[in-house]
């Protein structure tokens, strides 16, 4: 398959689908991960000294343009592979084409624009004015913790809409998860039906604990579960 076909063909775009799909589980793992350390509930020190190691080395810099290449192809081909296959539809089956299949898995494109509108709130919270903070230097990040608590602490009606926005933005990511994942493999040619069960329950199990974890984030904040 040539570059251009990768990019033009519906096997292509899925292909492209399925592997920037997997680097984005791979970058939720490290993100999930490493804000789990807030739950160490010793004031910040050990989330703030992760965020720092992150903040201050140059190769996951360099891979913060990597995830951002990938979240802008996998958000292109997504919309470009749901015009082609509404235009199929609206050609091919005149009457149902629903097929016994989950509607989250009938509505990633839906599921995706509530993650891009989460996302992009998401950055202006903390990335944004982290990276307005740092420049082009290394390290002398923003005490990310603080700004956290600061976030989702009050319960003014502008924090509590904050929070009622990132709970909405993690549902939307498990459902697209709970279909995603499994696809991803898929896609990339795992078609034997026993590993394919095996990924299946996992990419089930993955999908409620990432987004259960970052869910609790800001309620952990809010309520006051950690200081
Ligand atoms: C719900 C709980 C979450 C919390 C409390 C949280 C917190 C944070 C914080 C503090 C940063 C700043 C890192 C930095 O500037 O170095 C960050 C960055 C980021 N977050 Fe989250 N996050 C959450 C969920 C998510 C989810 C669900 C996604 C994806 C759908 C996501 C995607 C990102 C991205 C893409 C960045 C920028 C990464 C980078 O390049 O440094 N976050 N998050």
């Amino acid at each position: 398959m040539t570059w251009k076909q990768m990019f033009t063909s519906s096997v292509g775009k899925k292909l492209v689908m399925g592997f920037t799909g997997i680097f984005l589980i791979l970058f939720l793992i490290v993100h999930v991960g490493l804000n789990a350390c807030i739950w160490a509930n010793d004031g910040g020190e050990m989330f703030n000294k992760a965020a720092h190691f992150m903040g201050s080395n140059l190769i996951p810099r360099i891979l913060e343009i990597g995830l951002f290449v990938g979240f802008i192809l996998h958000i292109v081909q997504g919309y470009m592979l749901t015009l082609q296959n509404n235009k199929a539809r609206s050609v091919g089956y005149a009457v149902n084409y629903k097929d016994g299949s989950k509607w989250y898995s009938r509505s990633m494109a839906l599921l995706g624009s509530i993650i891009l509108i989460f996302l992009i709130i998401h950055l202006s919270h903390f990335w944004i004015p982290n990276r307005m903070q740092q420049g082009l230097t290394l390290g002398n990040e923003k005490d990310l913790y603080a700004l956290m608590k600061e976030t989702f602490s009050g319960n003014d009606s502008r924090t509590l809409i904050t929070i009622v926005v990132y709970i909405l933005g993690c549902a939307a990511l498990g459902y697209h998860l709970a279909h995603g994942f499994q696809s991803a493999f898929k896609t990339l040619g795992i078609h034997n039906k026993k590993y394919f069960q095996m990924l299946a329950a996992i990419g089930f199990i993955f999908s409620i604990v990432v987004c259960l974890a970052f869910a609790l984030m800001p309620l952990s904040f809010h309520f006051g579960w950690i200081n």
